[in-house]
């Protein structure tokens, strides 16, 4: 690649990845649900998966939470009812934070991409995302953080 282009690549990169974050937050495609942690585990309201949209519950198929101790958010997936999958969003080729959509983790930096279970669908990534064990109750989804 010619330098000139590798440059405006990355300044496109640099600067417009956290606009796009900043515009899927606000367009509520990406949400940051509100998490309690107990000795070894996260606390989500299974209420976080849905919201009130012009009088009309609508539902969300993943939420994004964070752990106080790792720079990487944990996505929740909801893949049927009262089922649930989550992930570490850190890419396993050099750790960049992976992107969420169109039923995918990408990787901004080198491609990568991940099926919602966690698994490589495309390289250079050659293992599978970190995975969390998920209980539930008729209320609350608990991510074992151990
Ligand atoms: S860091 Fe994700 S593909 Fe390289």
């Amino acid at each position: 690649m010619e330098r000139r282009k590798f440059i405006r690549t990355c300044c496109y990169t640099t600067i417009g990845l956290p606009m796009l974050v900043s515009v899927l937050q606000s367009c509520g495609l990406i949400y940051y649900a509100t998490s309690t942690r107990n000795a070894n585990s996260l606390i989500v309201a299974k209420s976080e998966f849905w919201k009130v949209k012009k009088n009309k519950k609508v539902n969300r198929s993943f939420v994004l939470v964070r752990i106080e101790d790792d720079q990487f958010p944990i996505c929740i997936y909801k893949f049927e009812e009262d089922k649930y999958i989550a992930s570490l969003l850190k890419c396993t080729h050099r750790e960049c934070e992976l992107n969420v959509g169109g039923g995918i983790y990408s990787c901004p930096c080198h491609g990568s991409e991940f099926t919602i279970t966690g698994k490589v669908l495309n390289g250079p990534a050659d293992r599978d995302l970190k995975t969390y064990k998920i209980e539930t109750d008729n209320e609350y989804i608990y991510l074992s953080l151990s």
